[in-house]
């Protein structure tokens, strides 16, 4: 660079700020955003992909890899020895791993001279679930199609590394409403291509099957799991995989759910269905996770059903089938309770489902980082207590994977948190940022208080003090406390939920209601039945709760309700305040993209505020307290507001009227 040419950019660089170094990026590198070494690292030791990674973007001095008996499956340790720093590991897997948490400690600032580093998984399965359907589309997907439906070897190569270098090891390829070709010769053809493609990088894949799938591809007349000819052709159909797949993980199972077949058609239990497919697949190592994600019309509450299933079938599950249990006892809302399951059942392996997703959190346009929901959850039931964690992924072929830069994040927790539930929310969030963003610490300290805060935040502005399930009718995102159309299943409807009356709203749970406390330990049963001890963030879950029960707050309940509401508004117009001030430390394209995402975010808030306010007012009839912003809209107007969008796409405005 001659004089000159340097004086300019140094004066460009003090007027402009730090916008003239950062380049425009499109979120395609996730949080990979290594720039490619120079001259190739000098790693030495066994070779493969680990290997491959150090080499291509190893910044610093030599790096020896070897194989160290005696340490955990898929652990490693990492050491400074002189000059040199060795990682070992028992297996391969655990190779990659430390090469990835080298390269971690590279990109977040973190690299020292003195390394002593022991590391080993608290879950050796560590799963995504994808919801991808043979057509290309992803149920509850905001981010584009399935990846997995024209599978181009270079995303998948993206998608694996991303997986393995937050230790994620397997994957379902499809829906939990599963087709049943799934199953097909051709579809397992396609599945062995991408079975091949992640291997490299420790990866398994699994898949969700259609339990009528003897009778709609099989052409028998029953798939009842006791019937011999059932089991026959579960047995050849595996075999046939496991010739293609030797390493296939296992199938996930969502049956007498939603419609879904099941063994309950043919007069079974869910342990005898389960059984059945663990059978078949025990000589191949394989497993099945079975999920409890039950419900039927005619049960008084929902929240009760799960557990009055599978309770009377514990003890009953052969060892290699694990039941998948969503984080809460209905579905995935903003906030609920954890599901009463994981502490009842003593004697069946569990593992938790949770949602990355944003179903109901705003889908693909607000940011709602998901790891503190996890946290709370792990604060009711011992990660020790669950064989795994499986995540709902939110992952499609946009450019940026998961439609919202932010939401590139609740993909990263989950992984950092299935690979070490104790890690906070708060220290996850400071690696993501610091790899996808910058180490700037101006930018570090705001967004990391917007993402912690974010989830808070949601759960004001959409449902506050227990409230749920009380969204627009097919897509979830957002409110219509309201829907309830003729002969629509009750519990398909918000008003099943929010019971809103002229004398409160909430569903009574208690011992005097569903009974749904008594599914809990006696401690929180106690605790949960009492409206004066019970959690406010849980009021209308468990209670029918007055207008005007006291609240702590001095407040009556709906001037609670108003003002929750109300913070949930501000909170979320903070968030864009704070990352407006961000301009100076992102590269333009993220920037705007983000921002235009938090404007949407505010006015849905806006948008929930209104709409919930408004139309629980005409049950409370008492007036909005002085002290809250009045609704800017019209409930009529907002009660005709429709955004026709189906399950697979994301609004891409939200609110616009
Ligand atoms: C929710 C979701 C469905 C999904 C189901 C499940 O109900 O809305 O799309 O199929 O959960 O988890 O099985």
């Amino acid at each position: 660079m001659t004089m000159k040419r340097f004086f300019f950019s140094a004066f460009m660089l003090l007027i402009t700020g730090w916008s003239v170094a950062a380049t425009d990026e499109d979120g395609s590198r996730l949080w990979l955003r290594m720039e490619t070494a120079n001259t190739a690292a000098i790693v030495t030791g066994i070779k493969g992909t680990a290997m491959t990674e150090l080499q291509t973007y190893w910044q610093g001095g030599p790096v020896m890899l070897k194989r160290q008996k005696g340490l955990a499956k898929d652990g490693y340790t990492i050491k400074s020895q002189g000059d040199k720093i060795v990682i070992a590991a028992a297996n391969d897997a655990g190779l990659l791993y430390g090469a990835y948490h080298l390269l971690r400690l590279q990109q977040t600032g973190n690299s020292s001279s003195s390394l002593d580093i022991s590391e080993k998984p608290f879950y050796d399965l560590r799963i995504l679930n994808h919801w991808d359907n043979p057509n290309g589309t992803c149920e509850r997907g905001f981010a584009g199609k399935s990846i997995f439906f024209n599978p181009n070897p270079e995303h998948m190569k993206m998608y694996a590394r991303a997986n393995a270098s937050v230790g994620i090891n397997g994957t379902v390829l499809n829906n939990v409403n599963a087709k049943p070709e799934a199953l097909s010769s051709e579809n397992l053809e396609k599945v062995k291509t991408i079975a091949d493609q992640l291997r490299p990088y420790a990866i398994r894949v699994y898949l969700s099957i259609n339990f009528a799938s003897p009778i709609k591809i099989g052409g028998l007349k029953t798939a009842d799991p006791l019937d011999a000819k059932v089991i026959g052709w579960w047995k050849d159909k595996v075999n046939e995989i496991y010739r293609l797949i030797p390493d296939f993980g296992g199938f996930l199972v969502k049956a007498n759910s939603e419609g879904e077949p099941g063994p309950q058609d043919f007069g079974r239990t869910h342990a005898d269905g389960a059984n059945m497919l663990a059978g078949v697949l025990k000589p191949h190592n394989g497993i099945v996770m079975w999920r409890a994600f039950v419900y039927a019309p005619q049960s008084p509450d929902r929240a009760n059903q799960a557990y009055l299933e599978f309770m009377p079938l514990d003890g009953q599950f052969a060892d290699n089938v694990i039941i998948q249990i969503k984080n809460g006892p209905v579905d995935f809302q903003p906030r609920e309770p954890y599901s009463p399951l994981f502490t009842a059942m003593q004697k069946t392996q569990m593992m938790v489902e949770f949602q990355l997703t944003q179903e109901y959190l705003g889908a693909a346009n607000h940011l709602v980082y998901l790891a503190p929901l996890w946290q709370e959850f792990f604060s009711f039931v011992k990660p020790a207590s669950l064989r795994a964690m499986a995540g709902v992924a939110n992952i499609g072929d946009d450019t940026n994977w998961c439609g919202h830069h932010f939401a590139q994040a609740n993909w990263y927790a989950f992984g950092r948190a299935v690979w070490n539930p104790s890690l906070t929310s708060e220290q996850i969030a400071n690696e993501w940022l610091r790899q996808t963003f910058s180490n700037d610490e101006r930018m570090l300290s705001s967004v990391k208080q917007i993402m912690l805060d974010s989830r808070e935040a949601a759960v004001n502005y959409m449902m506050p003090l227990g409230i749920h399930h009380i969204f627009a009718g097919v897509h979830h995102y957002g409110p219509e406390p309201w829907y309830s159309p003729k002969g629509l299943r009750a519990d398909w409807t918000p008003p099943y939920y929010h019971r809103a009356d002229s004398i409160g709203m909430g569903f009574d749970r208690t011992v005097n209601g569903s009974a749904n406390v008594m599914q809990y330990p006696y401690e929180l049963c106690r605790l949960y039945n009492d409206i004066n001890t019970c959690p406010e963030t849980l009021l209308t879950w468990f209670h029918h709760v007055p207008w005007d029960h006291k609240m702590k707050s001095g407040r009556t309940f709906w001037d609670e309700l108003c003002h929750k509401y109300d913070d949930g508004v501000h909170q979320a117009r903070h968030f864009l305040a704070a990352w407006d001030a961000m301009q100076p430390y992102v590269d333009k394209q993220r920037f705007s993209e983000v921002q235009r995402k938090l404007r949407i975010q505010a006015r849905d808030a806006e948008w929930w505020r209104d709409a919930c306010l408004l139309y629980f007012q005409t049950f409370s009839h008492r007036p909005i307290p002085q002290d809250v912003e009045h609704p800017v809209h019209n409930l009529d107007e907002m009660m005709q507001f429709r955004i026709p969008i189906t399950m697979y796409e994301n609004p891409e405005n939200g609110y616009n009227k």
